[in-house]
């Protein structure tokens, strides 16, 4: 692996290179790195920065500084793949690492002749200071733009050590044992489990017993235990974007709780400020069950205490239940067969404690900003999983009808998730669309190509 880099200051990188496994690979010749300065690419005495064209302040690297630097980086060591840094890059994380140490790929490839006949063994980091770069430098080499974060540091540096660091220790040959790197948080979809070492009581806290076992089988299990747990309290948002496969998915099941959902055709807001109930409507009874089936929402109660509301959904749900519902469709059939009709919010609930033994945590849902006071409900977002999920308790999502839910369910609820915004000021969601985007935002997989 050849590493050239591109810089203002080489001398950042003296130490950097000089201890741990890089000057390990630097010494075993897995690994080697050459330094190109800016302003060895000038005439002497020439300025490496000239000012940005327009109104404002502040300067950039000359376009034929970073030019002549790339040009003598290839010279040496052939066509480089060339990642330059900015804070407006695409984010590095462990997915874009791997993704690259698997194929070096190219996003966005315009991958004329130039670009497409790079040397897989040669990586070029351009680190810019100052402001930055000109645009047309960058569209013109970068295979790859990288950020490290939503800050803005003063320089590519930094960054270019993060990628080095993060990038090598996936390298066949860099790190010992490639099992370790394997078992690195975010290498798959969990964190790595928590360590330990002796002495094996410090601070009066003693190291888990089972981990002094000897029982290898016991201790894999712990900290597979622990791992996921561990994901799903502290980083739910790194699970569901992680690319999980079956069998993760199964096993972060077994730390996410119950979800439930309920439907409020009584105890809701009716004509302004009055409380009172709603019909029951063949879509919302069938699009909810549908997305609760999707996001693995154990039940979906539909709550109304009219009786001739309670027959027209149990007439529903007698003929979906039926053969020939059954037969006319079955996967509605699985859909609709996790609704259970519920009298009123309390029957919700003595319901859910009746499956689960346990009081679920109850979250409202609302469409108005005017329910978020300091007196009610703690107010939640869409991060807020593992500060409920840790409770491990069942949980209940109620949705409202008419004109949304009551103030003595609201009151009632431990937590209120903000309303769903778009970037109009139209505030009319139906109830089945709220619900599903409330689901997919809570539970949903943000899938990424790999
Ligand atoms: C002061 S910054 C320029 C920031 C630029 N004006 C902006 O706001 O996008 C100078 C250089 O530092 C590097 N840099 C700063 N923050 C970075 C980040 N979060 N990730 C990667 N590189 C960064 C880039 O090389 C950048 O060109």
């Amino acid at each position: 692996m050849k590493i050239t880099i591109i810089t203002v200051f080489p001398e950042f990188y003296d130490s950097f290179f000089k201890h741990s496994l890089i000057s390990r690979a630097l010494q075993s010749g897995i690994l080697s790195v050459n330094f190109i300065k800016f302003s060895d690419m000038c005439e002497p005495k020439e300025r490496i920065d000239t000012q940005i064209c327009g109104p404002g302040v502040g300067m950039l690297i000359k376009p034929e500084v970073v030019q002549y630097a790339i040009e003598k980086a290839e010279n040496l060591w052939g066509r480089g793949f060339k990642i330059f840094f900015s804070p407006q890059g695409e984010k590095m994380d462990q997915i874009l690492l791997k993704n690259l140490a698997n194929n070096f790929l190219i996003k966005d490839s315009k991958k004329d002749e130039y670009n497409s006949k790079f040397n897989n063994d040669h990586i070029i980091l351009v680190c810019a200071r100052y402001e930055g770069i000109d645009q047309r430098v960058e569209d013109f080499y970068a295979d790859l733009v990288l950020s490290v974060g939503d800050y803005v540091l003063m320089g590519g540096d930094l960054p270019a050590q993060l990628f080095i660091e993060s990038f090598l220790r996936l390298v066949p040959g860099i790190i010992g044992k490639s099992e370790s790197v394997e078992k690195d948080s975010f290498y798959g979809a969990f964190l790595d489990y928590p360590s330990y070492c002796l002495p094996k009581k410090w601070k009066n806290i003693e190291v888990p017993e089972v981990l002094l076992s000897g029982n290898h089988a016991l201790i894999d299990e712990w900290r597979q235990n622990e791992a996921v747990k561990k994901t799903i309290f502290k980083r739910f948002d790194w699970f569901i974007s992680s690319n999980p496969n079956i069998n993760e998915i199964k096993t972060a099941k077994k730390f996410i709780p119950k979800h439930y959902v309920a439907l409020m055709h009584s105890q809701v807001l009716v004509q302004g400020d009055k409380v009172g109930d709603t019909s029951i409507t063949s879509l919302d009874i069938h699009d909810i069950a549908r997305s609760s089936a999707t996001y693995d929402i154990k039940n979906y109660f539909v709550v109304s205490g009219l009786k001739d509301q309670q027959k027209i959904l149990n007439t529903f749900l007698d003929f979906w239940k039926s053969e020939d519902g059954i037969d006319y469709n079955f996967s509605r059939f699985q859909a609709v067969n996790r609704i259970i009709p519920a009298l009123s919010f309390s029957d919700v609930i003595d319901k859910i404690k009746g499956i689960e033994g346990l009081e679920p945590i109850v979250i409202t849902t609302s469409a108005k900003t005017s329910n978020l006071n300091n007196n009610g409900p703690k107010i939640i977002d869409y991060n807020s999983q593992g500060e409920i999920f840790s409770q491990k308790r069942p949980i209940l999502f109620v949705f409202g009808t008419g004109q949304g839910l009551s103030n003595e369910i609201l009151d009632r609820s431990d937590y209120l998730l903000l309303p769903i915004k778009g970037l109009s000021d139209y505030n009319h969601l139906s109830v089945r669309s709220a619900a599903a985007i409330i689901l997919d935002r809570w539970l949903g997989l943000k899938n990424r190509v790999e």
